[in-house]
């Protein structure tokens, strides 16, 4: 099967996604974008390692490169200083230079540390992404945002640090467990909803495909989402206006997971939820038709995610979502569909809806 391949215009920064099934059953993806340098060190972790890193690594053996590799533990509590200085370690540990190139291979734990690791180490290294989760394909591989955690909030520290290239294979999606497959879906939904209505559509037509894992429904969806992410980046690539917009639902998503406790819910899980209450301020701001509403909703029913926030008190919704980076000298901006598949970044939104929102949250 023919392989995909998307660029990400940047200039000097540009990219290729190279999209397709069994990537590294033979050299071809490497041979094809003329992979440079030959020392690459591969930052995976203990669930993904023992699956895929011998199948990658041979691949990139028989292509001639040297490869070396280091292990994290998996989890989003390890997208951490520790972690992260454990890589800086290993790295100095293996002499390592600035003409070898980081592989990070995983989901998007793995590709936000190893980035930020690869975008600091002799200030910057090369490093290329191998997603294997469905959210590390769609959203966290593509667009350069590299980051670990610190105990006052996800993602704070971090460095806008693109890819030399991003390996899509999907095979690798067969052995993601379904919640997270289902988490990642929420994401793709993401892109109907803010920006892609015909795709919209198209979910509302090939969803159960999707849900069975059926090559050509993954790849065109998939593809679709890169391309629309790619758009974005290459429109805003440090965030400074429409990439905002990816946030549709995250301010929402992100008070659930904190006050929940992080780990309680999936990412994806709680962006539903999050984009459902996004949706209904809309709504009720009168912009977002209330069957457009429904149609989000009926979509995320059928993937099995979460549709109803749970019950944090209205307060307590607002300090969390207080406490997020979109809020910009002491203002809380918020992403809103104006309709199904067209989103904007709020200069001014009515408080009292907002309240209305959180109050109508039932568990
Ligand atoms: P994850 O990286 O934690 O992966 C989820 C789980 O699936 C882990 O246990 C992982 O080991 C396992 N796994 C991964 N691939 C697998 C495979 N093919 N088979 C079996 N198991 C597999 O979670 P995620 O949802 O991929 O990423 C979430 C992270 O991404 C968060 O830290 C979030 O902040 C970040 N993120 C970053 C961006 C960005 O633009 N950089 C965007 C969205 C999210
Ligand atoms: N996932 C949001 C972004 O890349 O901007």
């Amino acid at each position: 099967m023919n392989n995909r391949q998307i660029i990400v215009g940047l200039e000097e920064r540009s990219y290729p996604i190279i999209i397709g099934q069994d990537l590294f059953k033979t050299r071809n993806a490497l041979d094809d974008i003329g992979l440079r340098g030959q020392r690459f060190v591969f930052v995976t972790n203990d669930v993904v390692g023992p699956i895929y890193l011998s199948a990658v690594a041979e691949c990139f053996l028989s292509s001639g490169k040297s490869i070396e590799s280091i292990i994290i533990p998996d989890g989003e509590q390890f997208k951490s200083q520790d972690t992260l200085i454990s890589i800086y370690d290993q790295l100095i540990a293996k002499r390592i230079d600035r003409s070898t190139t980081v592989v990070a291979l995983g989901g998007g734990v793995v590709g936000d540390v190893a980035g930020f690791a690869a975008a600091t180490y002799q200030r910057g290294i090369p490093f290329i992404q191998i997603p294997t989760t469905l959210l590390a394909q769609v959203d966290s591989s593509v667009g350069g945002k590299t980051a670990i955690n610190h105990p006052a909030g996800k993602n704070m520290i971090g460095a806008f640090y693109q890819p030399k290239a991003v390996f899509i294979s999907l095979d690798m999606l067969r052995t993601l467990p379904d919640r997270e497959f289902k988490a990642g879906l929420a994401e793709v939904v993401k892109y109907g909803a803010i920006m892609d209505y015909t795709f919209f559509i198209w979910l509302e037509h090939n969803m159960r495909a999707l849900l069975n894992r059926e090559y050509d429904a993954l790849a065109y969806a998939v593809e679709r989402c890169c391309l629309n992410k790619a758009k974005i980046v290459e429109d805003d690539e440090t965030e400074s206006g429409s990439r905002a917009l990816l946030n549709f639902g995250h301010t929402f998503g992100h008070a659930v997971e904190a006050g929940l406790g992080y780990g309680k819910w999936l990412h994806g899980e709680a962006v539903a939820v999050g984009m459902l209450m996004a949706a209904s301020l809309s709504v009720l701001a009168g912009e977002l038709e209330q069957s457009d509403w429904v149609r989000i909703q009926k979509l995320l029913i059928q993937v099995g995610l979460p549709v109803e926030a749970p019950d944090l008190g209205c307060n307590r919704y607002l300090e969390l979502m207080g406490y997020d980076k979109k809020v910009l000298d002491g203002k809380l901006r918020l992403v809103l569909l104006k309709n199904l598949g067209t989103a904007y970044v709020t200069p001014d939104f009515s408080e009292e809806l907002l309240i209305e929102v959180l109050i109508g949250v039932k568990q």
